[in-house]
């Protein structure tokens, strides 16, 4: 007889965005970057299967080292405060892993990125979210946080909207355990929590290479913090977690900002165009910094757009969350996407 630990039978797995096997859909529903990679990285992995895959046979280097190093010259810190990552959920992972305890609390605001609850499951802490207030900032957030780890998703997800560091800092130092800043779609906006890790000891950034720099399909992701919380995230990571490919990508990934920011230019104009026709149709939504924007329609529930835009074969995301479901989440893909998005959206009654 199969005994599952308690927390494990009696949780809800993450169910991921749809990711259709057939051609001819337009993605619209996981926040993918539309534009390739930099050519610089596919010549890195290309470089790395050299001579027939000849260095395939050997393990990659375990400890990061050049991707890490590249990374904390772009950060502006020792690269003892960098760990690379597997995609950023696997940061994620091992930070409740490494600073909560079953039954500890673990916070975040709701909505957000569902998967902190699932993972907080995994480890059977106890989850307690916060909500939003108008302007932006954590309702009823205490004067003293307790809990062991506090995510904030910021720019927040699925709502685009991001925080002022001045108030990540009053977070920080409200918070007695880890404040983790989830900086997923950071790339699409100015403000970035990054400079606040040098002043606050509980303060960790994580960063994914998913979105703005194209490579979901790696998996890579990384987190800038003090070197004891690097240390301790580094001790209970798999040893070889990233591959050759993973790594090599990574490198030049991060040395070519040239191309990141052309790319994420390209999006935040197209972002600013399709967010401004699809007001102009009635639509509400909130300033988006991301690469994606929740959208209502006046007449419509999340539902109803995300079928009719199904029935085209494009895949948006709608939520059944009460406090989401009058919207759907479009991620913002290339020029022709969003007006074939568009143009279907224009004919909705
Ligand atoms: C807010 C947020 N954090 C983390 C992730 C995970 O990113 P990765 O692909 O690096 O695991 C996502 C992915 O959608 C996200 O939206």
């Amino acid at each position: 007889m199969i005994s599952l630990r308690k927390n494990i039978a009696a949780m809800d797995r993450y169910v991921p965005g749809f990711q259709p096997d057939e051609p001819g859909w337009i993605k619209l529903n996981t926040n993918e970057n539309p534009y390739p990679p930099s050519p610089k990285v596919v010549a890195a992995i290309q470089e790395e299967l050299a001579n027939g895959g000849e260095n395939l046979r050997k393990y990659p280097d375990a400890g990061s080292k050049e991707a890490r190093r590249v990374a904390a010259e772009l950060y502006g810190v020792d690269p003892s405060w960098v760990i690379m990552a597997n995609g950023s959920d696997e940061l994620l992972n091992n930070l409740i892993r490494a600073f909560a305890d079953a039954g500890d609390e673990v916070g975040f605001v709701h909505p957000s990125y569902s998967y902190y609850s699932t993972l907080a499951d995994i480890q059977g802490a106890k989850v307690v979210t916060f909500g939003l207030t108008d302007d932006t900032r954590i309702a009823g957030f205490p004067e003293t946080y307790t809990g062991k780890i506090f995510f904030l998703t910021s720019p927040n997800a699925p709502l685009g909207l991001g925080f002022h560091n001045d108030y990540i800092s009053e977070l920080a130092e409200r918070c007695e355990g880890i404040l983790v800043v989830d900086e997923a779609y950071v790339d699409f906006t100015d403000v970035s929590a990054m400079e606040l890790v040098k002043k606050y000891e509980n303060l960790v950034v994580t960063r994914t290479f998913s979105k703005s720099y194209s490579l979901a399909g790696m998996r890579l992701g990384l987190a800038v913090a003090r070197p004891e919380v690097i240390a301790a995230l580094d001790k209970i990571r798999d040893h070889y977690h990233l591959d050759r490919l993973a790594l090599v990508a990574a490198t030049a990934a991060l040395k070519d900002q040239t191309y990141l920011r052309s790319t994420v230019s390209r999006i935040c104009a197209t972002r600013d165009w399709f967010s401004s026709e699809l007001r102009q149709l009635g639509y509400q939504i909130p300033p988006s910094q991301t690469n994606y924007i929740f959208a209502a329609a006046p007449d419509a529930d999340g539902k109803q757009v995300y079928d009719a835009l199904f029935a085209h074969k494009i895949l948006v995301r709608y939520f059944s969350d009460p406090l989401l479901a009058h919207g759907t989440r479009i991620s913002i893909g290339t020029r022709g996407d969003m007006e074939k998005t568009l143009a279907v959206l224009s004919e909705l009654d």
